[in-house]
Order: structure tokens, then sequence, then C-alpha cells
């Protein structure tokens, strides 16, 4: 039995919902899995000797990340490094699936680029698009990013991009890293 443990920045919640999904799944396959948001995982500490291997998503915000994933990441650099690990970069331009290719995903590298853990393995996820729940103006920014990349621009729209059976294979590969 492994036991994994999941670390996730999310804004408005698609992010948390992947990682509680991938906790989900690990958790039924008979292993363990605790997922924490980073603010909560900055706030209690954490021990990771109790992990075999460790996850950490985050949404792609504005074309970057919350600068607490990188005050996280550089915090716990050494035990990201150390422990098998993946990162997961969750946003919209993925909906569209050559740009799941990390390789052709530009948030993906920024975060390699940014980020003083280097990861190994990475991920890219498609997110949500949920212009109701979105300020005006982020709705307004957003909208223009889908104009330019022929996506949604109805302001009604809500469209989950994420492929629930693809993040499951996610979920085993994460386990499958602590062999
Ligand atoms: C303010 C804001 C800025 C965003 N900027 C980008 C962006 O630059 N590129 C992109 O592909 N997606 C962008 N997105 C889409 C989010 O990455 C996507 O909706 C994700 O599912 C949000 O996850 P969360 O609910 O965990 O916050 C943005 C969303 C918001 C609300």
């Amino acid at each position: 039995m492994k036991s994994v443990l999941v670390l996730y920045y999310s804004r408005g919640g698609h992010t948390a919902k992947i990682s509680r999904a991938i906790a989900e799944h690990i958790e039924n396959g008979g292993n363990t899995c605790a997922v924490m948001h980073i603010s909560e995982a900055m706030k209690e500490g954490l021990d990771w000797s109790k992990y075999d291997s460790v996850a950490l998503g985050a949404c792609v915000m504005y074309g970057t990340y919350d600068k607490s994933v990188f005050e996280f990441t550089t915090k716990h650099q050494a035990a990201l490094s150390e422990k098998p690990s993946s990162f997961y970069s969750v946003n919209v331009v993925a909906r569209k699936p050559e740009k799941r290719v990390p390789e052709n995903n530009k948030y993906l590298q920024k975060f390699i680029e940014l980020s003083p853990w280097k990861p190994k393995d990475v991920k890219v996820i498609a997110g949500k698009v949920d212009y109701p729940s979105w300020r005006w103006w982020d709705r307004l920014a957003i909208q223009l990013i889908m104009k330019m990349t022929d996506g949604p621009t109805d302001p009604k729209t809500v469209i989950d991009y994420t492929d629930w059976d693809d993040v499951k294979v996610y979920a085993d590969h994460i386990v499958s890293l602590a062999d």
C-alpha cells in the first residue's frame, strides 16, 4: 500500500475538484491519499516522511500561477526534489489536445522556468470556463484570450473541459511513481 500526498492551489474550486478526484481514485485503488490546499499545508506544516509520492497542482491565472505556489515550491524545494513527485498545471488553453503536450503548453514551461523545484514528471490538465462565476474584469480578460484562440466568448458559458477518465489515469501514474 502506498501513501500519496496531493497538494494544490485553486482559486475557483476546479483544481480542488480535480485534486479530490485524484485522491478518491487513489484511495479506491487501496492506497491512502491526503489532499490539501497549499495554504493549509503552509499553515499546518507537513510530515513529508509519511508519503511515498507527491503531486502538486495549480491553476493558471493570467499566464502564470499564484505567488503562493512559488513560495511553497521554494520553501519545500528539497522535500519535493527528494520524493517521487509530479506537477500538474490546470488551464483552459489545454482544452486543445495539442496544448496538453507539456512541451507545447507555455504555462507548464513557465512553471518549470520560475519554480526552483524542477519536477521530473509533469502533466497538463484542461480546466473549466465559468464566466458567470468570474468577476466582470476577469471575464472580459478571458473572453479576450478565448477570442484569440477560437474559444467560447458567450458570457453565459460554463464548460468543464477536464477529461475525468484521464485524471484517473494520472492518479494511477502518481501511485506508480512510488514503486
Ligand atoms: C482570473 C483568471 C485568469 C485566467 N487566466 C488564464 C490564462 O491565462 N490561461 C488559461 O489557459 N486559463 C486561464 N484561466 C482559466 C483557469 O486556469 C481555469 O478556469 C481553471 O479551471 C481555474 O481553476 P480553479 O477553479 O481551480 O481556480 C483563468 C481564469 C481566471 C478566473
